[in-house]
């Protein structure tokens, strides 16, 4: 191993170290939020875990805590399914459906969908946003729709990934604010597809089962505007990429997302499961580790009142402010 190879080789190693220690050190936040309780199956995950992945520019994976558990998306689907439309029907045609404009509110709020007429959601990462995104998916069937943001999902993970049936189902039995959001949606004539079958897309993508490397793996493809760094393919047009960042950095964390971005500065999204999902981009500090961009996921089903990883938006704050990660 000549010098150079070996100087980066401990420093990754020193790095992963460090995230290890973080981890432990940060596992106490963990009695700051409860596991989602609304959706029956999520109720039993263990909320004293706590896993992060960290993907850099130059492959260069390091992990910390239980990094291997398999967990379902929730909302985190919403950025892929947001994609997946754009890049199949044109951003200005997604962009007539539903807007980018942050709300203040919790994810499953009804209430603004009154205020505007014709109702347009604020966005797509709140439920009414999502649930007509996924109507919005290229097909004619509700199976040809899910099957075209796997399809999305597959080029960016180089795997298919499946979908977790008890969770799906179990959602699906108390989804009523979701149907409520979908009939309201419906009447107001923004959905392309029935009800039934926007619900059936949207919670079976939210039941897609990743694990924190995934994660990872998007958040890095995102930080470097779509740009594979180990494959060298471009998977993403750069318009799309800068602009999924822009809505995740404003409205990725709900209505916690300014506090994110003010204490973080990366665009995230997380979900109701306990899993985030960071897209650093490079960073002027070459001194700091990772400064060419990486991806983070992150996992820790103890959630708190925004419904974002309690134990999770700690580690990653302290990881910004230890690491600089802020794009501020
Ligand atoms: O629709 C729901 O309520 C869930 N399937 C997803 C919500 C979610 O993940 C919000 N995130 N923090």
């Amino acid at each position: 191993m000549d010098k150079d190879t070996q100087e980066e080789f401990e420093t990754c190693g020193e790095c992963a170290n460090r995230l290890q220690y973080w981890v432990e050190q940060h596992k106490k936040y963990t009695v700051k939020g409860r596991c989602a309780e609304y959706i029956p199956a999520l109720r039993y995950a263990d909320p004293d875990t706590l896993g992060v992945c960290i993907i850099g520019y130059d492959g260069e994976v390091i992990k910390g805590g239980e990094a291997d558990i398999v967990f379902t998306m929730q909302s985190i689907s919403k950025v892929i399914s947001f994609m997946t439309v754009c890049m199949a029907r044109g951003i200005s045609y997604a962009l007539e459906r539903v807007d980018v404009e942050p709300t203040g509110d919790p994810y499953n709020s009804i209430m603004r969908l009154e205020l505007k007429k014709p109702a347009r959601p604020f966005n797509p990462m709140i439920n009414a946003g999502a649930i007509t995104v996924a109507s919005l998916l290229p097909g004619s069937t509700k199976e040809g729709k899910f099957a075209a943001l796997l399809d999305t999902l597959e080029m960016l993970l180089g795997r298919r990934p499946i979908v977790d049936e008890n969770v799906f189902v179990s959602e699906k039995e108390t989804a009523h604010y979701n149907f409520a959001l979908a009939h309201f949606l419906r009447a107001g004539g923004n959905l392309e597809c029935e009800v039934e079958d926007a619900i059936d897309i949207y919670l079976r993508q939210c039941a897609i089962e990743v694990t924190v490397e995934d994660l990872a793996k998007i958040g890095l493809v995102l930080a470097c505007d779509g740009f594979h760094p180990l494959t060298y393919k471009r998977l993403l047009p750069v318009e799309l990429a800068r602009l999924t960042k822009a809505v995740m950095l404003t409205c990725g964390m709900y209505n916690a997302s300014g506090k994110f971005a003010a204490f973080v500065g990366a665009p995230s999204k997380s979900g109701v499961s306990g899993g985030i999902m960071t897209a650093v981009p490079p960073r002027r500090h070459k001194a700091t580790p990772f400064h060419n961009g990486c991806g983070i996921g992150v996992y820790s089903p103890a959630i708190d009142e925004a419904g974002n990883s309690a134990a999770g938006v700690k580690l990653l704050q302290h990881i910004s402010e230890e690491w600089e990660l802020s794009v501020f």
